[in-house]
């Protein structure tokens, strides 16, 4: 299955992106701790060059905890401050704030040397759509301040948002990028709603998704549905039209519906903590 999205806004929004990055300190990339690989954009390197990071695992209460260990000790090999939290939990975001002062560190002292005294540390959070960047900024600065919304996308326009006297964050648009190399990465990111569901053929998405689950947590779909996991996806599929009742006229199961159910199901957590990227796989296979 072939998945590609990169509307035009998208365009404009790396263009503002770019033009702000001069007076940005700190590059906070947010990741869904489910799929770290898949949702992190390859354009962030060169945007980011000489820029402090800090990579934040976001959703980990959806994905493995042993995996999201593994990833943690994975970025911090490559150097990264990484830390992994639920934005929508307010006590994860003292954690952030530590984490965005270590990472500023240097740069801090370097002021302290030229004698500029609490200049707060300018930050960007980037993260693809639906990644839970608004959540996190209502989070941090303790209020509603951030729009969020469940369309991937629905962050628009440029806002800085005092979170103390010591940070100031820049919101970006949630961005892709213009052609995913890998057609598993836009597959994973369909998987996790930030591709528009409008585009996307869902019973595909669906099938690919019953696959993965079984392979890294056998088990989880007999329990979730209260059916026979053995046989192929399609077979699961029917099966899961057929228990959750998703029937069309003539009693033939009605397989679009049944692969929304999945798709929520997965998205919210409900069949369980599933990780479809594990460092050392690779994206997967
Ligand atoms: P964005 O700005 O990056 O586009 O994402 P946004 O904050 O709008 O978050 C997208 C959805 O992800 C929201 O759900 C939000 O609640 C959820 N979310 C964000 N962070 C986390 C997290 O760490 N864990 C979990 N489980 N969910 C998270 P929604 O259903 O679209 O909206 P809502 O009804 O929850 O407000």
């Amino acid at each position: 299955m072939q998945v590609q999205w990169y509307p035009g806004h998208m365009t404009k929004a790396k263009r503002m992106m770019q033009e702000n990055i001069k007076l940005i300190d700190l590059i906070i990339e947010l990741l869904d701790a489910r799929v770290p690989l898949s949702s992190r954009n390859p354009d962030i390197d060169e945007l980011g060059k000489n820029k402090a990071r800090l990579i934040v695992l976001n959703k980990a209460d959806l994905a493995d905890e042993a995996v999201n260990e593994a990833w943690i000790s994975y970025f911090q090999s490559l150097e990264y401050q990484t830390v992994r939290i639920d934005a929508r939990n307010r006590g994860n975001t003292k954690s952030i704030q530590d984490a965005v002062m270590e990472a500023c560190r240097e740069k801090i002292e370097r002021d302290r040397k030229r004698g500029i005294l609490n200049r707060p540390v300018r930050a960007m959070v980037v993260g693809i759509p639906n990644v839970g960047k608004s959540t996190l900024i209502n989070s941090m600065a303790g209020k509603a301040c951030a729009k969020t919304g469940n369309k991937p996308g629905v962050t628009k326009g440029k806002q800085w948002i005092r979170l103390n006297k010591n940070v100031e964050l820049l919101d970006t648009p949630g961005i892709l990028w213009p052609k995913f190399e890998d057609q598993k990465v836009g597959l994973h990111l369909a998987m996790i709603g930030s591709i528009n569901d409008e585009i996307l053929n869902t019973e595909e998405l669906a099938l690919e998704l019953l696959t993965r689950i079984r392979s890294f947590r056998q088990g989880l779909i007999g329990s979730r549905y209260g059916i026979d996991e053995n046989g192929s996806a399609v077979e699961l599929l029917y099966r899961i039209a057929k228990v959750r009742g998703c029937l069309k006229k003539g009693e033939e199961p009605d397989t679009v519906k049944a692969s929304g159910i999945i798709l929520d199901d997965f998205r919210s957590g409900k069949i369980g903590r599933i990780s479809l990227e594990h460092p050392g796989n690779g994206i997967y296979e």
